[in-house]
């Protein structure tokens, strides 16, 4: 199994851990509707972590219509633009999620927003 992206900044001990269960994570739960680079049913995910921090993406994963229904602002944008599209809610662990944004960016290359994700 290929852990690392070609384009991607090789990693090693436990950040090259985190970004394989990630990138397991992924594959199992997200990329049915999402891919990091190209928009699918929902948008593209490459560039989360300097649009959002993670104290808005742990709970958006895990259940984003309660923060739609919260009335906070960008998800209201995002869940309108995306014709109201649900995403599922899911039953993962803080780590689980974080390790999917930590996947998320070393498909970006960008080994800083790794190092924001802890
Ligand atoms: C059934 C399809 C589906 C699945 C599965 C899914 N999503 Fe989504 N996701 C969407 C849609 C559609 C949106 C657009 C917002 C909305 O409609 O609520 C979205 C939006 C998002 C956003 C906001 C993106 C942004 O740029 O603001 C994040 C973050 C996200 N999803 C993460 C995940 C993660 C992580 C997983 C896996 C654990 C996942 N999604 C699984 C459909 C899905």
């Amino acid at each position: 199994m290929q852990l690392i992206a070609e384009n991607a900044k090789p990693l090693t001990g436990p950040e090259a851990a985190e970004v394989a269960a990630g990138d397991a994570l992924f594959k199992g739960n997200c990329a049915q509707c999402h891919a990091v680079n190209e928009q699918v049913v929902g948008p593209a995910l490459g560039g989360l972590t300097n649009r959002r921090p993670m104290s808005w993406i742990l709970p958006w994963v895990k259940n984003s219509s309660k923060v739609v229904a919260s009335g906070d602002e960008y998800a209201v944008a995002v869940f309108n633009k995306f014709n109201k599209q649900q995403i599922p809610s899911f039953a993962l662990s803080d780590k689980e999620i974080t390790s999917i944004v930590a996947y998320i960016n070393s498909q970006e290359g960008t080994s800083m927003a790794i190092a924001a994700a802890h």
